[in-house]
């Protein structure tokens, strides 16, 4: 382990779902405020945080041959290694002992405390904290100073939900809504910051509840209908929702609420209803459906998306043919779909009929090919279509943007734009991944 005092400099690197990010982004700024400085790119950085995630199989594998790597590289003077997020919460123990070039581990509910740990480990006595206190870490961090069009708020985590194949109700705790109050603040600073959109993140969001200032229980509606009042803030998405948390209300709002985006992220993981019951998915396909045609009566032009687990232990050819027909019904914008992958600890992990590697890879690539048709018919359904698109970055061409249509597409166009403009665009022509856009008026100053 490294020990000649005190890094200055840092690099957070985020594996994982956009939970991470946010954390790795919140770690940076509080290292910041500690007197740290961001290693310039391209240059070593004293210290590196690997910011992990233990969701699929390989993750600690790949954690160790990161260690290794940067060992290599830093020769006689290696950085100091801290291991954050999920894998650090489920495996921190044996990480400190099978890696001794690492000199922190801190888990998700803990990273307000990376700078003591630092110090410690600094001062050449390595240092864990995977403590799992609700909350603790809002009340400790600095204020965000984070600049951008678009940014990423925490407004809950942890899951109560404990699917059968799921590492997450382990590694991020209970579920726990971040105060009304606490959140307004955070998304002002977020705003005056130049953010133009905020995705409300939680790994189950729409169970978020909490008072506003009335003292009035609300639900994820009612926090996106107050974040509508701040005037800058132009577009609010949220990700991740579970069928189980929908509300009447949520439902309600995509149909009021203009800055609530078109688009819901709402996994389902299966077709068929004996793999939902012993995935411990407490919906059924049906279900599923029906929240679906709901969510269109009030929104018909909102853009769906999902997650899929193939190969599930005994799920059967006729129920993966089961997961195919969910998907012709629905026809999702887009949807991630993985390879089921036993995890240490799950109930699932033991169950009997684990499915062979070449049955779990063809049925990803039918499932796959099901899924990039759709998103393909999808984008080019929104091939006339008028949107305002919000410029992210500058495309790869000279005069080219890059932004997001309301229903998430990735929008190239080119024009006389720049980055936190809502462009107003007719969409001109569709790929599988993106569509070029035309730009129909210069944007009002
Ligand atoms: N809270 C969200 C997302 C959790 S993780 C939800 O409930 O939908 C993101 C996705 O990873 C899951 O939706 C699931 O599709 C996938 N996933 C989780 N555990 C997995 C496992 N053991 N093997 C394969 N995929 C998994
Ligand atoms: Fe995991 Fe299920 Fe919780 Fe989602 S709802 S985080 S898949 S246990
Ligand atoms: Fe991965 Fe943890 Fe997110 S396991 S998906 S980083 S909650």
């Amino acid at each position: 382990m490294r020990q000649s005092g005190n890094p200055r400099t840092f690099r957070v690197k985020s594996f994982g779902c956009q939970m991470n990010v946010y954390d790795g982004e919140r770690m940076g700024e509080l290292l910041t405020t500690r007197g740290m400085a961001p290693a310039p790119e391209g240059e070593e950085a004293e210290l590196v945080v690997l910011n992990t995630c233990h969701i699929r199989e390989r993750a600690a594998e790949k954690v160790y041959s990161d260690i290794g790597r940067l060992v290599k590289a830093g020769g006689a003077t290696p950085p100091m290694i801290a291991i954050a997020g999920c894998v650090a919460q489920a495996e921190g123990e044996e990480i400190m002992a099978r890696a001794p070039a690492v000199g922190v581990v801190v888990g998700p509910q803990a990273y307000h405390r990376l700078p003591e740990l630092v110090a410690r480990a600094a001062s050449g006595k390595r240092a864990t904290d995977t403590d799992m206190p609700a909350n603790a870490k809002f009340d400790v961090l600095p204020e965000r100073r984070r600049g951008g069009p678009t940014a990423f708020l925490t407004v809950q985590e942890g899951c109560d939900k404990f699917c059968t194949y799921c590492v997450v109700p382990y590694t991020r705790g209970a579920e726990n809504s971040r105060p009304f109050s606490a959140l307004i603040a955070e998304a002002m600073r977020l705003v005056e910051g130049g953010a133009r959109e905020i995705t409300l993140l939680g790994q189950n969001v729409n169970a978020w509840t909490g008072e506003d200032t009335a003292g009035r229980a609300i639900g994820l509606d009612g926090l996106a209908r107050e974040l509508a009042k701040l005037p800058e803030l132009q577009r609010i998405r949220y990700m991740t929702s579970h069928p189980n948390d929908v509300t009447e209300g949520l439902i309600a709002a995509h149909g009021e609420v203009d800055k609530l985006m078109p688009f819901l992220h709402l996994p389902v993981q299966s077709g068929s209803d004996r793999v939902l019951k012993a995935m411990n998915r407490s919906h059924t396909a049906d279900s599923y459906l029906r929240l679906l045609e709901r969510f269109r009566a009030d929104r018909p032009d909102i853009a769906v998306s999902g997650d899929f687990i193939v190969g599930f232990p005994g799920e059967t050819d006729a129920e993966f043919e089961e997961t195919l027909r969910l998907v012709d019904a629905v026809r999702y914008a887009q949807a991630f779909s993985f390879k089921y992958s036993p995890r240490p600890g799950t109930p699932a992990a033991s169950l009997p009929g684990q499915i062979a590697r070449e049955v779990m890879d063809e049925r990803l690539q039918r499932l796959q090919a099901a899924l990039n048709r759709d998103q393909l018919a999808f984008n080019q359904a929104s091939v006339g279509r008028r949107c305002a698109v919000l410029v992210e970055r500058k495309g790869k061409l000279p005069g080219q943007w890059l932004g997001k249509s309301p229903w998430l597409q990735s929008v190239l166009f080119e024009g006389d734009a720049a980055v936190g403009d809502l462009a107003d665009v007719e969409l001109a022509s569709a790929g599988p991944n993106s569509l070029q856009a035309r730009l129909l008026e210069p944007v009002a100053a």
